[in-house]
């Protein structure tokens, strides 16, 4: 099977305990949701991050330590909200630079270069609409430096193992002289981190829920939506939200391009995201035992969220 989203929907519906990939939440539809749940009060790591950009632009400019002209490349850029403030200051200090955002969802790369031609038009702006490991390999060949940003908390979407070959290739494809700026949620009182994803508006719901409306669309199934429900649950002693797609009764689904029909039980579960926690403790060894020198972590004012600047060896 030459589709990947295919062949992972197939194994992951077959498994012992079924899951999905977050990952697939991202098509144009998810990408709006997504939107929508960034703008819910209760997803406080908008705004913690959003305050860090806009409250210490100058400091982290300054801690980049570039002296000519650099690129900053944003790694899932999405709606360019939160690193709109940085650019704002960066523009307005007349600095040279080349703002590279990718994306996987060509919707959501529209909607951000339309909004910063308008509202910053000196930008110099190069947009990437795929894979993010693809146009990172071309960074390598850049003759200035990168400040490489991977924000919003995207990093706690990686299982463990993941986290490692993630940074092994943030590393090998930066120069020696490189930076990344990592955004990490951190752990906090479990109960506002357990009402920002099991949200009372069903925002997040809607998000898990639009991965079997994909599947209905791209792969000719027939899930019944109202036939399933979401759960979610933080671990404070992990640090770990887990999400799930519930079955709310016994039931037979077909999925006509992968020839196969998944039985599901009462009450069984597909496991849809990981969103980790850290503390900082966990992050500064992270850096570590991923070689690079964590230079410094840029707080918000409730110690919500940082965004981790790190350098290579
Ligand atoms: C994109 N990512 C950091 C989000 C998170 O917080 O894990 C995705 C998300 N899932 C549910 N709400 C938001």
């Amino acid at each position: 099977m030459n589709n990947t989203f295919a062949q992972d929907v197939l194994d992951g519906l077959t498994a012992n305990n079924k899951y999905l990939s977050s990952k697939y939440f991202y098509d144009d539809n998810g990408s709006r949701i997504f939107q929508e749940i960034m703008k819910m009060p209760e997803y406080y790591l908008t705004d913690a991050e959003f305050e860090i950009l806009s409250m210490q632009s100058k400091q982290i400019v300054e801690a980049l330590n570039f002296s000519g002209p650099f690129n900053i490349i944003e790694l899932g850029a999405g709606d360019g909200f939160k690193t709109f403030k940085l650019l704002e200051f960066l523009v307005s200090n007349d600095v040279d630079f080349y703002y590279v955002p990718i994306d996987i969802s060509q919707e959501a790369m529209h909607i951000l270069v339309n909004r910063l031609k308008e509202r910053l038009p000196d930008l110099k702006i190069d947009p990437q609409v795929g894979d993010y490991f693809e146009v990172l390999k071309t960074n390598r060949n850049s003759a200035y430096p990168s400040l490489l940003l991977f924000l919003g908390g995207n990093i706690g979407n990686y299982l463990e193992e993941d986290v490692e070959e993630l940074l092994g290739l943030f590393h090998e494809n930066m120069k020696s002289n490189d930076k990344l700026l990592i955004g990490f949620d951190l752990k906090k009182n479990p109960i506002i981190i357990q009402n920002a994803y099991y949200d009372i508006h069903g925002i997040t719901k809607r998000f898990n829920l639009n991965l079997l409306l994909r599947i209905n669309r791209e792969l000719d199934a027939d899930f019944k939506i109202d036939d399933f429900d979401f759960y979610c649950h933080y671990d404070p002693q992990t640090g770990n939200v887990k999400s799930y797609i519930v079955s709310l009764k016994k039931q037979s689904v077909n999925i006509k391009s992968l020839n196969k029909t998944i039985n599901f039980d009462y009450n069984e579960l597909i496991w849809t995201e990981l969103s980790k926690k850290y503390s900082l403790d966990e992050i500064s060894n992270l850096a570590k035992s991923s070689k690079f020198n964590l230079n410094t972590n840029f707080l918000d004012c409730k110690h919500y969220f940082t965004d981790s600047l790190w350098t290579k060896d």
